[in-house]
């Protein structure tokens, strides 16, 4: 059997349509966008392929009948590119649109009524108005906090269907450290992969209210309960920086939910790649985080090739990934890895022992 890869051509014919559509998105609510710097776009670039892979390895996976997306910070659907005047489209867009073999069901978590509103116009457009084949019906936009509507729609689809034939991909995205422990053990109760944007900024000032000595009681109180919030535990005072809360934040991961409903809710394989903005000025990691199977993880195998791309890229390079998602896309199978490049082993064609 072949390696599982991306079908670019697949993702190229969809950017195209995209592309032609993406200034009457953005005006069907022109305030109501996500703006974010230009190196971002690798982050959605990067969730383009995942949500194209992810979902023709587990359509192979037998046993699946509710194959899940849960994008749990959604935004509004478009994002502003900041200083380029380029709008793209956000993550839950590129995950009702990319795969070939489509999720039943996209949950999608906005905070602000506006952005939730404008997502939910926007996917009514997608589907009514171009020849973009998305099923509405199957995407769901819950507006609150996610830390509360995640849990609650967890356990809602749980009661519906039990543990088994269930399967979520989540898209973390946070911009500081929103998602809560809880709310990621809550996701851990349905098997399947974390997608998860861990961003250094925010984390790097918390971390400094702990060592600098000089911030007010109770912006360090803050701190602590922030931190703790985010990793779910006390673990974080051994940390001095960002490397080190990472790595704790992966630790938890990979023993995630132990003793919460079902004993094999961990993801005990953790990857990540790191993005750095020019400057220094912007810089995050994205974590893969998914569980072993007999025969390894198809997806981890992809996602090493992906990070050496990615984490060798200069500032060129990001306009280019730019212009891909533009649709000018003739640079796309430099950023793609092919069959060739992705060794694995001839059992690894499905997600295995969910
Ligand atoms: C980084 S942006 C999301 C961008 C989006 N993933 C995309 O690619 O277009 C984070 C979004 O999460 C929302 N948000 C922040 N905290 C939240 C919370 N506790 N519950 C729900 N949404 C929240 C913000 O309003 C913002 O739209």
């Amino acid at each position: 059997m072949a390696p599982q890869t991306p079908d670019n051509e697949w993702i190229r014919q969809k950017l195209d349509t995209l592309t032609d559509y993406a200034d009457k998105l953005y005006n069907i609510h022109p305030g109501a966008t996500n703006e974010i710097g230009p190196w971002a776009a690798l982050k959605l670039f990067h969730l383009i392929v995942t949500v194209d892979l992810y979902t023709r390895i587990i359509h192979k996976t037998n046993g699946i009948d509710r194959k899940l997306y849960f994008d749990v910070l959604a935004g509004s659907g478009i994002v502003e590119l900041e200083d380029l005047e380029v709008n793209i489209y956000g993550s839950p867009i590129i995950a009702a649109v990319f795969p070939e073999y489509p999720f039943d069901e996209l949950h999608f978590f906005e905070g602000k009524e506006e952005r939730a509103t404008a997502l939910s116009q926007r996917l009514d457009y997608i589907a009514d108005e171009t020849p973009l084949d998305i099923d509405r019906d199957a995407c769901f936009v819950h507006q609150g906090d996610a830390n509360q509507t995640v849990p609650e729609t967890v356990e809602d689809i749980i009661q519906e269907s039990g543990y088994s034939g269930t399967n979520q991909l989540t898209f973390a995205d946070n911009e500081r450290m929103e998602i809560s422990w809880e709310t990621m053990i809550a996701l851990s109760r349905i098997w399947g992969d974390y997608l998860i944007n861990f961003q250094h900024k925010g984390i790097s000032r918390e971390l400094g209210y702990l060592e600098s000595g000089d911030a007010s009681e109770q912006r360090i109180e803050t701190a602590h309960r922030k931190l703790h919030r985010f990793v779910g535990g006390q673990q974080y005072r051994d940390c001095s920086s960002v490397d080190e809360l990472r790595d704790l934040y992966k630790q938890q991961l990979a023993t995630i939910g132990e003793e919460y409903d079902k004993p094999n809710n961990n993801r005990p394989i953790n990857k990540q790649i790191r993005v750095t903005g020019a400057g220094d000025r912007y810089s995050y990691d994205l974590i893969y985080a998914t569980r072993e199977t007999d025969s390894g993880s198809p997806y981890i195998q992809f996602m090493d090739n992906m990070r050496d791309r990615i984490e060798r890229m200069s500032g060129d390079n990001v306009s280019d990934v730019i212009d891909i998602m533009q649709g000018n896309a003739t640079g796309l199978d430099e950023f793609i890895p092919d069959a060739s490049e992705v060794k694995r082993d001839e059992d690894q064609s499905s997600l295995g022992d969910f």
